[in-house]
Order: structure tokens, then C-alpha cells, then sequence
């Protein structure tokens, strides 16, 4: 099993005027949300790896109460070394062992993703910075308000309104939910074969495509999905779909 943190970037000094789009740094606020989600994070991955070792502990003790040995060797020899510890002294060590295996960080290649990752250490983390993970392009409508949009392109304001799934914006690299869902299939593809444990640091979008698709929702429901700044959802893949968990960050 393995934990799935997906989250949006810190609150950007755009997102304070509501503009879309743009290459905008984070604001004060936004860098105490980076703060405190490498903190969540790590607790939240060491908590993780004490529950996985006290449950193969739990399991292993039911297989000695029938006289048989775990069928796993390597737990076999180390279960003999541990002869004399305790019980909370073996799941301690195996659980720091396993809180030091791989974790994997993704952002997008824009600032406020970046700035977001900015406290976790490449030491502990493996992180890498994707150009698929990057927002929705807006292509002419870039780093508008969506009053501004409304007012100065009152048609396509009511067009995207209508079909927000396959509304693409006009100009030079202008996106559609449909054209992100394209870019994001081998990254998703990539994320499904993974076995390590990772957190995506990305945006409104993307976030709704990741989440919508470990979640099984409808294509038509999917941008109108809420994700509101500072949510993380960690996600749990299962043989029949994923479990859900949400914290919300507020100061
Ligand atoms: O406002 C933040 C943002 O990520 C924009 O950059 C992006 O265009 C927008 O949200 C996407 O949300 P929606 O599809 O609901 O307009």
C-alpha cells in the first residue's frame, strides 16, 4: 500500500487578484502553507509507516499462535534478531526504516508549484519539477480576471460557462480540459505503475483531472469539481478504487 498526497500550490500573489494563468510567486500566506505542508507530510508518512509494520507485526503473531513462520525470509531473520526486543521496539526500528524509504515529490515547472516544494529536502524527498503539471494554458486570456473576461468577451465567458470540458481557450497554446486531459495520460499512466508513496504539488485543473480520475468521476463533472487553496487529499489506491482522506490548511 502506499499514500497519494495531491494538492494546488500555495496561495499565489495572482490568486489574490484572481488573475488566471501567469508565472506569480507565492505570498506570505502562501509560504506558511509550504511551511506547514512539509511538516503534515512528514508526519504524515511516518504515521503511515508505523501503521504498515504494526500490522504485518499483528499478522505475523497470528501465524506463530499456529505454530507456522512468516512466509517472508528476510522478516524471518530479522524477527530472530529481534528475539529479545519488544514488540513496539521492532515496530519502531522497521517503521523508521520504512519512513526512510523513497517519497517521491512532483511539481509543475511554474513558480508557485516550485516555491511550495521549496522546504523539502532533496536528502528526504525525490523531487522532480514536470511541464505536464503546469496549469490550464489560457492563451489570450492569460492573467485576466474572469470579471475582465466576462466584460471585454462576453460570448466566449458564456461559451466556456456552457462546456467548461471542451472550451479551449483562443490564442497561441490555449488549453481545453480535454486538451489537458491529453498531456496528463503518461503522467497519470506513470503514477498508476509507481509502488512509492508521492505528493503532487500542482494547480486548479490538473488537481481536478488527477483527482476526478483516481475517483471515477464523470468527464462532464469534473471541472466543476471544488478544490478550494490549502486542501490536501491524500488518496489510498485499492483493489476496487481509492480511499479518500481531506485536511484544510487555515493558519
Ligand atoms: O485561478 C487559478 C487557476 O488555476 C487559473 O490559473 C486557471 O485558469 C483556473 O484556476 C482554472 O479553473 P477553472 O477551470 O474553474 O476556470
Amino acid at each position: 500500500e502506499r499514500q497519494i498526497f495531491v494538492t494546488r500550490h500555495g496561495q499565489s500573489t495572482d490568486n489574490l487578484e484572481d488573475r488566471i494563468g501567469g508565472d506569480a510567486s507565492l505570498t506570505p500566506f502562501g509560504m506558511k502553507f509550504a511551511k506547514a505542508l512539509e511538516k503534515f507530510i512528514g508526519e504524515q508518512r511516518k504515521s503511515f509507516a508505523l501503521e504498515k509494520v504494526r500490522n504485518k507485526y499483528e499478522q505475523e503473531q497470528k501465524w506463530e499462535a499456529y505454530g507456522l513462520d512468516s512466509l517472508d525470509l528476510a522478516d524471518q531473520g530479522a524477527a530472530k534478531d529481534n528475539g529479545k526486543r519488544s514488540a513496539q521496539d521492532i515496530i519502531n526500528s522497521n517503521a523508521r526504516a520504512l519512513s526512510n524509504s523513497q517519497f517521491t515529490v512532483w511539481t509543475s515547472m511554474l513558480r508557485r508549484s516550485k516555491e511550495s516544494a521549496a522546504n523539502f529536502s532533496a536528502e528526504d524527498y525525490d523531487i522532480k519539477h514536470i511541464r505536464y503539471l503546469n496549469e490550464i494554458n489560457s492563451g489570450e486570456r492569460e492573467r485576466m480576471t474572469y470579471d475582465e473576461i466576462k466584460k471585454h468577451y462576453p460570448d466566449e465567458f458564456r461559451a466556456r460557462q456552457e462546456n467548461k470540458l471542451t472550451y479551449r481557450y483562443p490564442g497561441m497554446g490555449g488549453e481545453s480540459y480535454i486538451d489537458v486531459i491529453q498531456r496528463l495520460q503518461p503522467l497519470i499512466i506513470e503514477l498508476e505503475r509507481m509502488t512509492q508513496s508521492c505528493l503532487i504539488i500542482t494547480h486548479r485543473v490538473v488537481l481536478r483531472i488527477i483527482l476526478g480520475y483516481l475517483l471515477d468521476w464523470s468527464r462532464e463533472e469534473m471541472p466543476h469539481m471544488l478544490v478550494p487553496l490549502h486542501a490536501v487529499y491524500e488518496l489510498r489506491p485499492k483493489p476496487y478504487g481509492s480511499q479518500l482522506k481531506k485536511w484544510q490548511y487555515d493558519e
